[in-house]
């Protein structure tokens, strides 16, 4: 009993303490992978970087479609697991248990978020100084305040930046 409740708590606080620094667990759904990877029209061998990679599995759907896929994920429970998932991918996924703010974003041409509203201004002022190439994003449900929206569908809102 007491194991179960040690296990429980380990749970809940590795579910919870990320809300600090980001987003909560929520799983993406198939049709809206389906339509950010469609908007971002990305070749075979480039690669994408996911922030919050959550159980992996975008990373999974970009490495079927033969992408290069960097994800990041705090949630050590869900870092495990999708490492475990993408086992079978690894020649082109890789995790890192980071907080994704915390870090220099490496060189990537397209990247997807589901993020909250209140990070959208922020994620922008990080990519307006990423210094590598041309990059696309991809985000999930939430706009960036101010910001011209290239394309957009079910839900996935598509931004470049030069
Ligand atoms: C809305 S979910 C996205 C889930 C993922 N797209 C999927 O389909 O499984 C956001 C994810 O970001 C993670 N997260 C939140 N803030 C983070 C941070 N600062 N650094 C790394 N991961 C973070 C959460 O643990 C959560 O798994």
């Amino acid at each position: 009993m007491t194991w179960l409740l040690i296990i429980f708590i380990i749970f809940i606080f590795c579910f919870g303490f990320v809300i600090i620094f980001g987003p909560p667990y929520l799983p993406t759904l198939k049709p809206q992978i389906e339509s950010a990877f469609m908007l971002l029209n990305l070749k075979p061998g480039q690669t994408i970087i996911e922030l919050g990679s959550g159980d992996g599995k975008v990373l999974i759907y970009a490495a079927k479609k033969g992408y290069k896929v960097i994800g990041y994920e705090l949630n050590p429970i869900l870092y495990f697991f999708s490492i475990i998932r993408t086992f079978k991918y690894r020649d082109k996924v890789k995790i890192h248990c980071n907080n994704f703010w915390q870090i220099d974003w490496p060189e990537a041409d397209g990247m997807f978020t589901f993020l909250l509203p209140r990070q959208m201004t922020k994620l922008d002022n990080r990519l307006n100084k990423y210094d590598h190439r041309p990059i696309k994003l991809a985000s999930f449900a939430f706009k960036i305040p101010g910001k011209k929206i290239n394309k957009q569908k079910n839900g996935i809102f598509l931004y470049e930046y030069k």
